[in-house]
């Protein structure tokens, strides 16, 4: 099965319905064709050319002091620049609350970026490449028992849709990967840690995750012939999907706003649904 688009518009039906979480746990990107986040005129500029270093494929802000990181521009712009990321990261929690009333109280906003580059501009390697068809997965930031939900808004000033590719469900596309993959070590989890290679100890799942990841994009046959759909999100729309669990490429589009959320696995709707989960069944056994 590819995954589900499904439209909520804002008069549609009555937001918070469980139907959505149902939806997005079952692998659906969500549009919202009309919410409204308005950029001022002094705003406009961020997105007529790109406010970045160029050192990263983004700008974002992390934690509580929303610090700025990868940005360019003089320090008033810099600082508005923060501003329209901030005010990013409080519309993301607000459609939350109001679509998916289910998680309010049980995730947490991480990052929020900025992605003001040409799609095709940041493929640097295969791995940072992503127009190929991947799930996401953070190789210095294990997330174990955690789900990767991410709220992403086209703000293309001149009507560029931002394109993508959306494949097939999770358990088909690991019904054919997981059996290529190399075994886990704890000890050399242990030892990246202690390296600070990563931030925490890789769990089976973070390092099946990873290769999975590397797998899919270093397969070129899978990625021409797979199961696959091509979705444009036009600009003024938002859309929201968990993007470990959604198969999914980047094809083209410049200026983009995206929050990231994590989202306990034990509060989901139904935990089964889960990567983490579908994995386990897939191996036939739990994770370690
Ligand atoms: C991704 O998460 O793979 C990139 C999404 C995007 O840049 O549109
Ligand atoms: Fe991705």
């Amino acid at each position: 099965m590819i995954s589900p688009i499904l439209s909520v518009p804002r008069d549609g039906p009555a937001p918070g319905a469980p139907a959505l979480v149902d939806a997005l746990e079952n692998g659906a990107v969500l549009v919202f064709p009309d919410l409204d986040f308005p950029l001022d005129a002094f705003e406009q500029r961020f997105v007529e050319r790109p406010f970045a270093d160029g050192k990263a494929k983004n700008v974002n802000i992390r934690g509580a002091a929303a610090t700025l990181k990868g940005a360019a521009g003089s320090p008033e712009e810099q600082e508005r620049l923060r501003q329209v990321l901030i005010r990013y990261r409080t519309f993301a929690q607000a459609l939350v609350d109001r679509y998916l009333p289910a998680y309010t109280g049980k995730v947490s906003l991480a990052g929020t970026s900025y992605r003001p580059f040409d799609v095709d501009r940041r493929k640097l390697s295969w791995r940072r490449d992503d127009t190929r068809l991947h799930v996401d997965a953070f190789p210095s930031n294990p997330i174990g028992e955690k789900r990767i939900l991410r709220i992403f808004r086209n703000i293309n000033p001149s009507g560029q849709p931002r394109l993508w590719r959306v494949g097939e469900d999770f358990a088909s596309m690991a019904e054919k990967f997981v059996p290529k993959l190399p075994g886990y070590s704890p000890l050399s989890a242990r030892l990246l840690a202690a390296l600070r290679i990563t931030k925490a100890k890789r769990s089976e799942y973070d390092h099946l995750m990873l290769h999975l990841h590397d797998a899919l994009k270093q397969d070129m046959a899978y990625q021409a012939s797979a199961p696959q759909a091509d979705v444009r999100f036009t600009p003024g729309q938002t859309w929201v999907t968990f993007s470990d669990l959604v198969m999914h490429g980047a094809m083209g589009g410049q200026y983009m706003l995206e929050q990231t959320a994590y989202l306990p696995v034990a509060a989901q709707a139904d935990p089964e649904r889960s990567p983490q989960r579908i994995l386990a069944r897939t191996l036939g056994r739990p994770l370690q």
